[in-house]
Formats: C-alpha cells, structure tokens, sequence
C-alpha cells in the first residue's frame, strides 16, 4: 500500500510501483472533480428544467380549465338569457295577440255595417290595417320565444326561395340589386316553411335597409344556398349546443355591401328590440334567431362598418328520408268563405273579449254559439247542452285545467264532435304533448272573422262529410 502523496514528494512515479500495489491518497484529478460538478450541475439543471416544464403545464393547465369554464358559464349566461327575454316575449305576445283579436274582429264586423265608401269604412280600413302590422310584429315576438313553432315538413331551402324571389324583388329598396345563387339538388331539412320563409323575408330586409343606408348610389345583395361543413371553434349563435362540430349543414346566406355592423354592436343585434335604425323595431333578428333555435341551427355573422355584412344559417340535414318534399301550400282559395254555417258552436275562453267577438262573428256566419269561460265549465256546457252542437273552438292555454284534459273529456261526454285549438301562442308546440289526432283544427290569433269560418268549415268538411 502506498501514499500516492508521499511518493511524488519522493520523486517517485506510480509506474515503478510492483503489480499489485494499492495507491491510497490519490489527490483529486481535474476531470473527477468536474465530473462530479457535471452531475451535480447536471442534477440541479434538470430538477430546474422539469420542475419549470411542470410550472408550465400547469399554468397551461389552468389556462384551458378557467377557459372552458369561461366558455361554459357564458353559455350558460346565453342560454339564460335567451330562455328569460323568450319567456317575457311570448306572453307579451299572447296578451297582445289576445287584444288585437278584439281590434281586428270588431273591425271586421263593423266594416260590413257600414256603407263601403263612408269615411266610418275607410277608418274601420285603416284600424285593420294597423291591427294587421301590429299583428306582424307580435308574430316576430313569438317566433323569438320559440313559441311560433312548428309544423315541419321535408324542405328544399332552394326551391324554397325560388318561390319567394318575386316578392322579394319587390319589397327590397330600388338601390338594391338581388343575384340568387341556389344550389340545386340540396339535402332536405325538416322545417316550418312559414318560418323559414320569415328568416329569409328578415335577413334580406336588413340587407336592403344595410344597402340603403350605405350612401352609394346603389348595391347588391347575394342571397344563396349550399353545403357546408360546420367549422369547429367558428363562432355561432346561439354557441353551439344542438349541433355536434364539423357536421354536414344546409345553409342559406345573406350577403351585403352595405352600411355593416359596428364591432361593438355585434354583440346585440340578436337582442329583441336592439336597432340602430330610427325606424327601426328590432325584431327581424331576434325572429330570426328564435327560428333558428327552434330548427336545431345556428347563426353566423361576420361584417365590419363599413364593409358590408354576411349572415348564415346553418341547419342541419333532415335524417335520411325518401319523401318527396311537399309543395309548401300557399292560402288556396275558399269557397268556404261566403258558405252559410249551421248548429251550435261552443266556444270556450278565458278572455271575455275573445268570447264575445267569436260569438259576432260566429253569429253572422249563421251558427248558433255557447260560451264557457274555462275548461272545467265548458265541459258542464257540452253535458248540458243538447244534440246539435257541431264543433268546440277551444283556447289552448287556460287555467283550471289542461288543455290535453279537455280535449279527453270532450272526446268522452261528445265523441265526433271536432275541436279547433286556438291561441295567442304559436302552434300546438311540443310542449303541449298533443298529437295531432287529438283535435280537428288550429287557429292562431289574431285570426280574422274569415280566417276563423274557413277553419271551421274545413274542419266540419272532414268530420261530417
Ligand atoms: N345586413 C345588415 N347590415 C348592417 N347592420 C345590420 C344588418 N342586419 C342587421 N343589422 C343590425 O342589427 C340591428 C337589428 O336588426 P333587426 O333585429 O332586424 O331590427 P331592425 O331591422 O328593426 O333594426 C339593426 O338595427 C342593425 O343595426
Ligand atoms: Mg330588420
């Protein structure tokens, strides 16, 4: 054994050392006391690394979870909102439907009172009028509530719109030019003809007032139709909740190069009664969006002042359905209208004013009428009353009892006996759980006195023959 530091003060080298020999006190050589630095540095390096990397992916980490959370809670703020504003909407809209029914019936009836070219025919001409546009603009409120739905059929959004072109050219402003670009052969979509037809009429409205308002001599509108693939993370409205990302959608849109939309008004043009326009309602859009919900689709906007704005919707394709679609029917003409009616109609309604411009307008077209001011006591009536009541024009939202309720009871106390459904709401909706083959008819108000009797004879036709 020998002390390596001894031997050099000796003068000695290891390499005279016999084979075997065992060196003891070896100082430290350079490269060992950088290796072992190499590793601690090494050591400490990557501790520091990592332990950034996991300072990194956690911030990241919470990044996306506050972001999703963000996401959500606004959808969840959006939905809020809509569901609140669509409930305040659509009873405003039933309690006015329920009032200009009066203004318009009573208008009506009046009208045939007096001589045709009296000043009184020309006022009571003008109150129609207005109930009319009034009536209009409470359609649009429910078609915001989601209410205004829906009797869908198998649609070809192109042809569709080739129906509705005529109307449109004329109703657009003069600077406005309209170029149709329909695809032809599109997937069918199950909607409400009606409405879509609104959302159409809606957008191009705008676009026409967007082009009028420009300040250029003229402009152009292009409204089309096609195929597209939803884009995931493309904003929509309502945010995408019905339809799944990067699906197969059927679109229309509407393009402009009109005034466009302000940055910071983009967030409300959707809102009910949000318009930048002194005329203006704010309705169109929110119709519009209504509509769309209540399709399973979504909106798409984009548009900077100044350049002109384009809007989209997107729906989803009908699930594979042979049916050919049918024709949408447009108002055929009545020969019910001047026909003469006979037997007895109840009549069954909460709002006394409802009740006593039916019973006018019933009595003129020759029926006798009861009235009962709610389900429970117009059932007591039908028990009551004797044979010869021919139909029950029934109010589908009333208290005391279900609208399903009655309709079973009379099934049971008058079978054959055909109802009509009205209301100050849209359609029999799905909330109401109704089939079809439960009632006779429906009749939205305000309907107008002949509205009322067309329904009711076709209704009489098809029971009694
Ligand atoms: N094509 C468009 N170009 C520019 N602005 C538009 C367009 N469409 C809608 N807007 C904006 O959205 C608002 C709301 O539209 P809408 O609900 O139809 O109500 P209204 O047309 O009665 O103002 C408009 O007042 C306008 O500011
Ligand atoms: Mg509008």
């Amino acid at each position: 054994m020998f002390d390596l530091v001894q031997l050099q003060r000796f003068g000695l080298d290891r390499s005279r050392l016999p084979p075997g020999s065992i060196i003891i006190n070896e100082p430290p050589t350079w490269v060992a006391v950088n290796r072992r630095q190499i590793w601690v540095a090494a050591g400490v390096t990557g501790g520091v690394l990592a332990g950034l990397a996991a300072l990194a992916l956690h911030i990241q980490l919470r990044r996306r979870a506050e972001a999703g959370r963000y996401a959500l809670e606004e959808k969840l703020r959006e939905h809020q909102k809509l569901e609140s504003m669509g409930i305040m909407a659509g009873g405003i809209a039933h309690d006015f439907n329920n009032l200009l029914m009066n203004v318009l019936g009573n208008a009506s009836l009046a009208r045939t009172d007096v001589p045709p070219d009296s000043t009184a025919a020309r006022c009571l001409q003008d109150i129609e009028k207005v109930g009319r546009q009034a009536a209009t603009l409470t359609q649009q409120l429910l078609a915001y509530s989601g209410h205004g739905k829906l009797a869908t059929e198998p649609l070809d959004l192109s042809k569709l719109i080739a129906t509705m072109a005529p109307l449109m050219e004329r109703a657009i402003s003069k600077k406005a030019r309209l170029h149709l670009a329909l695809s032809p052969g599109l997937p069918r979509i199950d909607g409400d003809a009606a409405q879509l037809r609104q959302v159409v009429m809606n957008l191009v409205a705008n676009a026409s007032e967007a082009v009028e308002g420009g300040g250029r001599p003229s402009g152009e509108i292009r409204l089309g139709t096609g195929v597209t693939m939803l884009e995931p993370g493309s904003v929509t409205v309502p945010k995408l909740d019905n339809l799944p990302a990067a699906q197969t959608c059927v679109y229309i849109e509407v393009v402009d190069d009109g005034v466009g939309i302000p940055a910071k008004d983009l967030p409300r043009i959707f809102d009910p009664f949000f318009t930048s326009k002194r005329t203006g309602r704010g309705l169109g859009l929110a119709a519009v969006l209504g509509i769309v919900r209540g399709h399973g689709g979504v909106l798409q906007v984009h548009s900077r002042e100044g350049h002109g704005a384009r809007f989209r919707v997107l729906l989803p394709p009908a699930a594979a359905s042979e049916t050919e679609p049918t024709a949408a029917d447009e108002g055929s003409p009545d020969p019910a209208r001047d026909r003469r009616g006979s037997g007895t109609v109840v009549v069954i309604d909460d709002e006394e004013s409802v009740r006593n411009v039916c019973t006018a307008i019933l009595h003129r077209a020759g029926f006798s009428v009861l009235t009962a001011r709610s389900g429970p006591d117009g059932i007591e009536l039908l028990r009551r009353s004797p044979p010869g009541v021919r139909a029950v024009l029934l109010n589908l939202t009333m208290p005391e009892m279900s609208v399903a309720a009655a309709l079973a009871e009379i099934a049971r106390i008058a079978p054959g006996v055909p109802v009509v459904l009205s209301s100050g709401f849209g359609r029999v909706d799905t909330t109401t759980g109704l089939s079809p083959d439960r009632y006779a008819g429906f009749i939205q108000k305000p309907y107008t006195p002949d509205g009322l009797i067309r329904e009711l004879h076709r209704v009489l036709d098809a029971a009694f023959g």
